[in-house]
């Protein structure tokens, strides 16, 4: 398997490192301690194309591969976890799903606005009882002949309180299991939809986690997105897609953690010499190195996999479950690294440690792509 890089790809990374460097790293900080959503940046990031990155250039986006979605996660997640997942989301979960799967017409109303960063997108399965065990909706849309009518809660929705356009699933018929399942777009400003409280969250506080609430909110059929019955089947499809920005994001964090150790480990100076020449430490940063490089080996192989027509429900299930768990073991040493230093705000690595946490959570717990990796290599 060769990973070169094509001109282009290398292009829009090192696009991506600029930005996050320049842009994102100033006052990320301070977005994390008072939660504050990078509005102006996703306008800036919105400019480069990283909204609609994987999406044709006749709906606004940027046309580009799978990989280059992933060196982008990769670049933004080393600095900014809240402002790539709010890419993420966007990209994976939002635009992909309209692209497969919606109409012309949705299309052209909706991709082509949230390709090009215009609006944004947030994606809506996840319920009070219902996070792992996406069959068990409470939400429900009755059918009313020439609509629906949609009633329930939505927790911990990205982009909750930010986003134009929400990709909702709800249950159509409790007989059917998970046949009776279907996805519908709903607008923001529609009669009975309500944005709850924000979260306040140990990780990723930059960016906008909220709860939303359907009440009697009236969707018109053409906003269904599929035939009767797709919902599930394009939760999955577009979640597995989306685990590729998320194992992206969790190597990007493990990535900038290591960087940052490494830099420190030459500059800190203990018992007269570099910490990096002490072997506990150079032990520890070969370590992180190593499992770093196979992260990123199942992160490109998923990318690969989806961009040469092969499946990648395995592949991005198991580069989500192995890099977030690489995050999360290197984010703790980084800040043993770090020493004091690191368990103070200034050097960046108590906050890489807590949004590490969340790419172990969010779109399928590690237990959960354990679940879909072993069901496909026992069935193999
Ligand atoms: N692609 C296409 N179809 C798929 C599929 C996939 N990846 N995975 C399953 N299906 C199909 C199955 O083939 C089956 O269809 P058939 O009967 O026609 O074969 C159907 O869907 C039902 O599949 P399962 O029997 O496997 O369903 P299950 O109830 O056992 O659930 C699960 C499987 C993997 C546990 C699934 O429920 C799951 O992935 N849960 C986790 C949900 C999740 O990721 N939630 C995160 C919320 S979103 C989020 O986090 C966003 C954010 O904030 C950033």
């Amino acid at each position: 398997m060769k990973f070169n890089l094509s001109e282009e790809q290398i292009l829009v990374r090192d696009a991506a490192r600029e930005f996050a460097q320049t842009e994102l790293l100033p006052d990320v900080i301070e977005r994390d301690e008072l939660q504050k959503f990078p509005h102006n940046l996703v306008k800036k990031m919105a400019e480069l194309g990283f909204m609609g990155i994987m999406v044709d250039p006749k709906y606004g986006g940027s046309g580009m591969d799978t990989l280059s979605y992933a060196l982008i996660m990769e670049e933004l997640s080393k600095v900014d976890a809240s402002a790539s997942v709010i890419v993420s989301v966007n990209n994976s979960l939002v635009c992909f799903g309209l692209e497969a799967y919606g109409t012309e017409k949705q299309k052209e109303k909706y991709l082509t606005k949230l390709a090009t960063g215009e609006w944004i997108g947030a994606f809506c399965l996840s319920e009070p009882e219902a996070g792992s065990d996406a069959t068990s909706q409470s939400t429900t849309a009755v059918n009313k002949g020439d609509h629906y009518l949609l009633n329930g809660t939505k927790n911990w929705i990205t982009n909750g309180g930010r986003a134009q356009v929400y990709l909702v699933i709800a249950q159509t018929d409790k007989n059917k299991g998970y046949k009776g399942i279907d996805v519908f777009i709903v607008e923001r400003d529609t009669p009975g939809f309500e944005i709850g409280p924000k979260e306040n969250k140990l990780g990723i506080r930059g960016s906008d986690t909220h709860t939303l609430q359907f009440n009697d909110v009236k969707i018109t059929k053409e906003n269904r997105i599929g035939e009767a019955g797709f919902g599930f089947k394009f939760a999955m499809k577009t979640l597995s897609g989306g685990r590729i920005g998320i194992a992206a994001q969790a190597l990007g964090i493990a990535a900038g953690a290591y960087e940052l150790s490494l830099k420190y480990s030459n500059e800190r100076k203990a018992f007269g010499k570099e910490i990096s020449n002490h072997q506990a430490i150079a032990f520890k940063l070969a370590d992180m190195a190593t499992d770093i490089e196979a992260a990123r080996l199942l992160v490109y192989k998923s990318a690969l996999d989806k961009d040469q027509g092969r499946s990648y429900d395995t592949s991005s299930a198991m580069a989500k479950l192995y890099a977030s768990k690489v995050a999360m073991q290197h984010t703790v040493e980084a800040v043993q690294i770090h020493g004091g230093n690191g368990f103070v705000k200034d050097y960046h690595v108590e906050r890489m440690m807590r949004d590490a946490k969340i790419t172990q959570i969010y779109e399928g717990t590690s237990e959960i792509q354990k679940i879909v990796i072993s069901r496909a290599i026992l069935k193999d």
